[in-house]
């Protein structure tokens, strides 16, 4: 039976799923080595945006949910440990694994006891890292709790921005765990949620993380690689013609969001997209398969966004003024990791223009902070909109879409087609 439950890596996974299980009336302790963010935790605070997350950490905050200086404190006593720390990209495109690896040495280093804890990979891993990576390093520790600790992939599917509602209403769980102690556990865990709990085989789990995720970098790739050509043949609506696309009864019964990774934009981003499908295709590549799909997928998401600059530099002289409409990966979220707004303004930066000025309505601060390029920033989209010679949304906020539908006075470069004909029509490129 279950005493209590770890978190461990209190980002965008790791806060939803302590807060998730404290709904679920399991006693949760969370750490982070990130003291500013634990600080801001404490105080109630969310470090990012994410809508529903904030009424949870207020309802369970020293209640179900506490918050631990450190992992020894976090883990003494707790059944499950959730390691949900980051995998970011190495330098080749692989999976990073030292953040994972040395939050699993801090567990094992931090178990004083033979109680059994089942150790739970909740980061995304290419498959095959608990098996031939994790495994092996904790039967290499010296410490002797290493061989007790049991090892399980769960991997997570949530989407950020909406990010508490698919923690407690997921279509399915998986879970890869070999051992029936670490089963059960991760069953008893998940039992109140309404969805199948699929128990697989570690590297099973982790493969249908690459599965899903590099499945809907595809759909991405190949609806831009289309808009790319549509753009070269001319007068084509995208919009039109996409929606058309889906209206294919092939697609129906599929979540109606599956078909909005089959459109275009201006290339994906965000933390887990690029990354996962880097790191799969390295793998590939290390395995001696070879995947030119996954590498194609990678090349044409560069691709769109050269595209990107160049619709906007087709339409704008360097003198002028562009305001670009948009910072974070997507909207509803204040994400600005890998975000296309980046690649697309250092682009142009690259390319002499100067005279930028950017807005999102959640991201500014994020993005200014972490990127620090040498463009303004707008208060508000009419304030951008009004001091710009051409506007370019780059994120689809609902917000722009009001505000410039139906605006005819000056060139919007609209690389998430989202606003309705004749303003996509008059910047397409002639053939
Ligand atoms: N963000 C998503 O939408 C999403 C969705 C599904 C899966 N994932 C995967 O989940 C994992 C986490 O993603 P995220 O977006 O939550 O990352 P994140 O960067 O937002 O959060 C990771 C947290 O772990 C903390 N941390 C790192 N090392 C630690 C240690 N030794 N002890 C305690 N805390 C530590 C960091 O300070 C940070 O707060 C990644 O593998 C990611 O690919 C992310």
């Amino acid at each position: 039976m279950i005493q209590a439950i770890t978190v461990i890596g209190l980002g965008f996974v790791g806060l939803t799923t302590a807060l998730g299980f404290a709904e679920k009336s399991f006693r949760v302790r969370g750490v982070d080595k990130d003291s500013r963010r634990l600080a801001r935790l404490a105080a109630g605070q969310l470090p990012f945006h994410e809508p529903g997350l904030d009424d949870a950490l207020r309802r369970h905050l020293g209640k179900g949910f506490l918050l631990t200086p450190g992992i020894a404190e976090a883990v003494r006593g707790s059944s499950l440990v959730f390691l949900c720390v980051g995998t970011p990209s190495g330098p080749d495109g692989d999976a990073d694994l030292s953040i994972l690896l040395q939050a699993a040495r801090e567990v094992v280093a931090a178990i004083d006891d033979v109680a059994p804890v089942v150790l739970v990979i909740k980061s995304t891993v290419p498959p095959g890292t608990t098996r031939d990576v994790v495994a092996p390093l904790l039967r290499s520790l010296p410490d002797a709790a290493g061989e007790s600790v049991a090892l399980a992939a769960n991997p997570e599917f949530l989407r950020e921005g909406c990010a508490w509602d698919d923690f407690l209403r997921p279509d399915r769980v998986v879970v890869g765990v070999d051992d029936d102690r670490g089963w059960a556990l991760l069953a008893e865990a998940y039992a109140g949620f309404a969805a199948p709990v699929e128990r697989v085989t570690p590297t099973e789990a982790e493969f249908i993380k690459y599965l899903s995720n590099t499945l809907l970098a595809t759909l991405i790739s190949f609806a831009n690689e289309m808009s790319m050509i549509a753009g070269r043949v001319g007068g084509i609506d995208i919009r039109r013609t996409f929606g058309i696309l889906h209206g294919d009864k092939r697609w129906h019964g599929a979540p109606a969001a599956m078909a909005s990774y089959a459109f275009p934009g201006c290339g994906f981003g965000g933390y887990c997209l690029p990354k996962d499908t880097q790191a799969i295709a390295h793998l590939a590549r290390r395995l001696g398969v070879e995947a030119g799909l996954l590498e194609q997928v990678i090349a044409t998401n560069a691709a769109i966004k050269r595209a990107a600059i160049d619709r906007i530099t087709a339409t704008a002289g360097p003198a002028q003024m562009i305001g670009i409409l948009g910072l974070s990966f997507k909207p509803e979220s204040d994400d600005v990791r890998e975000s296309p707004s980046l690649d697309i303004i250092a682009g142009l930066l690259e390319r002499g223009y100067r005279r930028i000025v950017a807005h999102d309505p959640m991201a500014t601060a994020n993005f200014a902070e972490s990127y620090r390029l040498p463009i303004e920033y707008g208060q508000s989209a009419r304030e951008v909109v009004d001091c710009s010679d051409v506007v370019v949304i780059a994120t689809a906020w609902c917000e722009y879409v009001n505000l410039l539908t139906g605006v005819a006075d000056k060139p919007v470069v609209d690389l998430r087609h989202c606003l309705k004909p004749p303003i996509d029509d008059a910047e397409q490129p002639t053939p």
